[in-house]
């Protein structure tokens, strides 16, 4: 809610500026907020504590997420992992790993949250996901 009340006045200042000129808001004086600040928030609680908040990891304990080769090449099994956790031999960034990650319980929205913010931080260019893939990706 206040997410988006801050969106809005961020938006109508934007709207404003430049174009006039009173001189107290232009567009590079604003920062906007991050569109993955729900899901930051998700993954500093649910996440980070394995795979730090760089993103990077533990290794030979936790995979790094920041620039995974895996996590990047399939957004699907990137949602079913988020919602509940994965176990068995894997290879990430040619480092293999043989762990567990529970299922952290998460709701249907924040599952896409945490994934469009684990796609999109650190350098990742993974795209995004929409509730409607996620739906899909956990009814299978
Ligand atoms: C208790 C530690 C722990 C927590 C908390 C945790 N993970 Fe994991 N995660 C792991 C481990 C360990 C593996 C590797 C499992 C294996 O070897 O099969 C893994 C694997 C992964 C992978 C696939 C490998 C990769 O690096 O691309 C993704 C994606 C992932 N986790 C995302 C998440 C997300 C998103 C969250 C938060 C919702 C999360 N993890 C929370 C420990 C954790």
């Amino acid at each position: 809610m206040k997410f988006a009340l801050i969106s809005a006045i961020a938006i109508f200042l934007f709207s404003c500026g430049g174009s006039d000129d009173t001189g107290w808001a232009t567009e590079d004086m604003l920062v906007e907020p991050s569109p993955y600040a729900a899901g930051e928030k998700v993954y500093l609680s649910n996440c980070a504590s394995c795979h730090q908040k760089t993103g990077e990891g533990l290794e030979g304990a936790f995979p790094p997420l920041a620039q995974s080769d895996y996590l990047l090449a399939d957004k699907k099994r990137a949602i079913q992992i988020a919602a509940n956790g994965m176990d068995g031999p894997i290879t990430v960034n040619g480092v293999d790993y043989d762990a567990m990650m529970a299922s952290q319980g998460l709701s249907n929205e924040d599952v896409k949250e945490v994934v469009n913010y684990v796609l999109n931080s650190w350098g990742n260019e993974g795209g995004e996901v929409t509730i409607a893939d996620v739906e899909a990706a956990l009814s299978e």
